[in-house]
């Protein structure tokens, strides 16, 4: 299903839950949680019922390793980043219905620890001895990344006990080369210790079948993930030697937990039912997840594909009582001039920089401008001053600008009678609506660059005419023709501050607002009518000042 609408009555939108312990970087908001802001809001200016889902990933050896080197617990750690993710997102207009975190939702580890009952019910989960490295001086198991060594492919150092960074492969950790513990560096020995494993193999048939079934879905999503399972999908280790995360609710496993990737996606339920709890309405989670007019929709980065095309969809199948993924718009990266972001290399800008030099909507609408949907895309700041610049200010701002006030000087600041039936309007109606479907079959497309474009096209659309128009001479030879055009041109003017709300709500609200109808920004019925129903002659108009100022670069 390509476009949004369709038979479904609802959407589930959910973005990537991000470990609890970072910073989200613009890199992180381009990608994932500014895409799934904007399609939510798109949805519902569609008057769609949809609701927003995220929160922390908790668990697992990313937080304790990074809890043991800010010497503090898990607990005080996720705390401590879950709060500065609100934050980053609020700060970017980013509105979840819940945020929440997998260590501390309510029902999450009753749900996480429901689902491997359930597929171990169903013989889908198989015990097995493994060997896995124990570091005798620490005195525990290493799990994941708590051992290091050399990549068994492609020989690079500094390889992690699950998978090396410079080829991509994963692999067991026993077959690492001079392996040694990420703690304290001692060479760690293996010890015979007893894991659960998915058989995913159980599933490839149906995994198949169902994604050559995902027609219209992203080719790189879908050809990658039928790529994996076509490939064969052996077992899958789902528990670790670990205190922190969810215990696996078996008597045998005492002392073990959950693989941190097993219970994350299980939070987008999690939070849900929170979210219905919070509504007093504790059932209300259930048609988002389980009627079969839902369509859940996940935001996410390409390296998550493979959990939530593969893995994932394999647990909602042993399951059994919830609804599949309907798309998975997975995006590429955004880097850095030309580099990947890295906090530790200092490769980057994070959220709150950018936020203390310039308003949220301006890096909204550069984010959304180069967003990376089918390749990598790069961050420059001389291109988000001069995108903003030439696009916002010059064009978009600029016609707001033009139009309102020469509308407040000469025509009593309302809308000048005669519009509908007008010349210009007749030529330009037609235009609005036709730019309004085409920022509709955009969006329904997770392409926000096009839908973004259409809006701005418009505005240049605007400004030509108004330029053709001529209003400073023709205001004197035929004043009335002259007040038609413009009110046709303020029709095309609210027009674009609609198609631009999902992008850049604040501003956005700020410009419709000029139409007088409150700063709530546009309603459904109004974006259903842009093109077709015009504004009433005599409306006053409250011109909002200068929406977009040009920026300057910021010294660095
Ligand atoms: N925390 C993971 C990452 O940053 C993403 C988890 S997404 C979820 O790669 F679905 F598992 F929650
Ligand atoms: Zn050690």
């Amino acid at each position: 299903m390509s476009e949004a609408p369709g038979s479904h009555a609802r959407t589930l939108v959910t973005a990537a839950l991000p470990y609890a312990n970072y910073k989200p970087h613009l890199g992180h908001v381009a990608g994932v949680y500014l895409p799934a802001d904007i399609y939510t809001r798109y949805l519902r200016l569609l008057g769609e019922d949809a609701l927003l889902v995220c929160g922390s990933d908790d668990h697992g050896v990313p937080i304790t390793i990074s809890a043991q080197a800010e010497e503090v617990t898990p607990e005080e750690i996720t705390a401590k980043y879950r709060a500065v993710q609100r934050e980053v997102f609020d700060g970017l207009g980013i509105e979840f219905d819940v945020y929440s975190g997998t260590s501390i939702s309510p029902p999450h580890r009753e749900l996480a620890q429901e689902f491997f009952t359930r597929i171990h019910e169903r013989g889908d989960i198989e015990a097995k001895d493994t060997e896995q490295f124990f570091c005798g001086s620490c005195d525990r198991f290493l799990p994941d990344r708590y051992v290091e060594g050399t990549c068994p492919r492609c020989g690079s150092e500094g390889a992690r006990g699950d998978q090396c960074d410079a080829c991509g492969n994963g692999f067991e950790q026993t077959e690492l080369g001079a392996p040694r513990c990420a703690t304290c560096g001692s060479a760690p020995e293996a010890r015979t210790t007893r894991h659960w494993f998915f058989r995913l193999d159980h599933y490839e048939e149906q995994l198949r079948e169902w994604l050559e079934g995902r027609e219209g879905w992203r080719e790189n999503v879908r050809n990658f993930a039928l790529g994996v399972v076509k490939g064969g999908l052996p077992g899958r280790s789902i528990t670790r030697d670990l205190t922190w995360g969810v215990p696996v609710p078996l008597e045998e496993a005492a002392g073990k937990v959950l693989y941190v990737w097993f219970d994350a996606p299980i939070g987008y339920l999690s939070f849900t039912r929170e979210w219905a709890e919070a509504q007093g309405d504790p059932e209300a989670w259930r048609p988002y997840w389980q009627a079969p007019d839902t369509r859940i929709v996940h935001f996410l980065g390409k390296d998550n594909i493979i959990f939530h095309a593969v893995i994932w969809p394999a647990m909602l199948m042993a399951h059994g009582e919830y609804q599949l993924p309907a798309e998975i718009p997975a995006n590429e990266y955004l880097n850095f001039a030309g580099e990947k972001f890295s906090k530790s290399r200092g490769v980057g800008v994070w959220v709150d920089e950018i936020l203390a030099l310039y308003p949220a909507d301006r890096v909204r609408y550069y984010l959304a401008a180069i967003a990376p949907e089918g390749k990598d895309a790069n961050f420059s700041w001389e291109e988000f001053v001069q995108r903003n610049n030439d696009e916002l200010s010059d064009v978009v701002g600029n016609l707001g600008h033009r139009v309102l006030t020469f509308t407040g000087k000469y025509y009593d600041g309302a809308v000048p009678p005669g519009g509908a039936g007008g010349e210009l309007m007749t030529e330009l109606l037609p235009t609005i609506a036709e730019h309004r479907d085409r920022w509709r079959s955009a969006l329904g497309r997770y392409r926000l660059r096009e839908a973004l474009g259409v809006a701005v096209d418009l505005a240049r659309v605007g400004n030509r005419a108004f330029d053709a128009a001529e209003p400073w001479k023709r205001r004197k030879e035929d004043p009335e023709r002259c007040g038609r055009d413009l009110a046709a041109l303020l029709e095309l003017v609210r027009a674009v501050a609609g198609l631009l709300s999902p992008f850049i709500p604040e501003s956005a609200a700020r410009l419709w607002a000029a139409f007088g109808e409150g700063g709530a920004g546009p309603t459904p019925g109004e974006i259903a009518g842009l093109g077709r129903d015009t504004l009433e002659a005599g409306t006053p108009l409250a011109p909002p000042g200068i929406i977009f100022p040009r920026l300057e670069l910021a010294e660095e």
